[in-house]
């Protein structure tokens, strides 16, 4: 049988986002940590240099470990690789014998190293096959573009890209994938492009956020997202700390609104409506405001423009139910594509 081939290793390095301000909050670091999103595993290394016990690095995509085998050796045991989703680390840290956390950290998203990589059909940009499953199993995006219907596709691609041709968009995919299958990325990429004006020096390439939407539904990221949020507050010790990267606003509005919602923060009465039931607060805010990058930062990393850091500190009442579509998860997000 054929060997699959590994990671092309060539590809451009991940830079670490907003990495200073997360270490400058929690500094001096002691204890267990769980890194959600281990990709070239910029947290974890930061983490175990700054004194975490150990920290497990979690990562959907097998594709990191096999990256970060170079370096993970160095620091023994105490670098715990697991492959998984975040929105079961509660489940992965209790596997483990690792529970409760001290603190957990998510850079929700894909990597430079899963764009760059054309094989893993992320990019407009390099033709490749149009995949975009970030752990590399289960359904793809052309299994998506090539059997869903076509009032699921422009619900996708509108409430996942805010795309305002989704309807257009959607329509020309069901008429040409009635010839064939749409199996490639550049072939998705011209079809958008038909259906939308010339981009102006300076607009992003009109595939830019059917595809965002698409990766979002293949990935069933924003789900995860609150999976992985609800789970952070029954692994958390007492005291622990969560801070999430975010880079889009529809993650970032189900951050704030989670750590709003759990922190008693949320909205209150007034005369037009009745007070809410003020939940018992299970987080205490450490950020107000969400906290972006620096100029420098920016300068450095163009990737990083769009970040926004949330942190909250876990407190003692014991976790409890949180209601998705209340943080703003889409409806769409509750359906099952296929
Ligand atoms: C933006 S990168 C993280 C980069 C990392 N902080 C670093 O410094 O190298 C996001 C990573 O999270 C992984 N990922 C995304 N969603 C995930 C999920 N639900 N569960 C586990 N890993 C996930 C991706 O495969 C990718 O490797």
């Amino acid at each position: 049988m054929a060997q699959k081939a590994g990671p092309a290793l060539t590809a451009a390095p991940h830079i670490p986002v907003l990495l200073a301000p997360i270490m400058a909050a929690i500094s001096p670091v002691s204890g267990v940590w769980l890194d959600g999103t281990f990709g070239a595993g910029g947290y974890s290394r930061a983490l175990l240099d700054a004194g975490a016990a150990r920290v497990l690095a979690v990562d959907r995509d097998p594709d990191v470990f096999l990256r970060a085998e170079r370096w993970a050796a160095q620091y023994g045991e105490r670098l715990l690789m697991i492959a998984g989703e975040f929105g079961q680390l509660d489940l992965l840290a209790a596997q483990h014998g690792q529970s409760p956390l001290d603190g957990i950290v998510l850079d929700i998203g894909v990597s430079s190293m899963q764009i760059d990589q054309a094989e893993r059909g992320f990019s407009f940009v390099q033709d490749g096959p149009l995949d975009m499953r970030m752990s590399q199993s289960g359904t793809s995006a052309a299994d998506i573009v090539n059997t869903a219907s076509e009032t699921t596709l422009a619900d996708i691609l509108y409430q996942y890209g805010e795309e305002r041709a989704s309807r257009r968009i959607a329509r020309k995919i069901v008429l040409t994938r009635k010839n064939a299958p749409i199996t490639t990325t550049a072939a998705l990429s011209g079809l958008i492009e038909s259906c939308l004006p010339r981009p102006k020096p300076g607009q992003v390439h009109p595939a830019t956020r059917s595809f965002q939407a698409l990766r979002i539904a293949v990935n069933d990221e924003l789900k995860q997202l609150v999976d992985g949020l609800v789970a952070a507050e029954r692994a958390l010790r007492p005291g622990g700390i969560l801070a999430v990267v975010t880079f889009h606003s529809l993650e970032d509005r189900i951050v704030k609104r989670f750590i709003q919602a759990r922190s008693g923060a949320g909205p209150r009465g007034n005369r037009f409506s009745p007070e809410f039931e003020v939940e018992v607060p299970r987080f205490e805010r450490l950020t107000r405001k969400a906290i972006g990058p620096s100029e420098e930062e920016m300068n450095e990393n163009p990737r990083a423009r769009s970040a926004k850091l949330r942190m909250a500190r876990r407190l003692d009442a014991p976790a409890g139910n949180v209601d998705a579509v209340d943080l703003g998860l889409p409806k769409i997000a509750l359906m099952v594509v296929s």
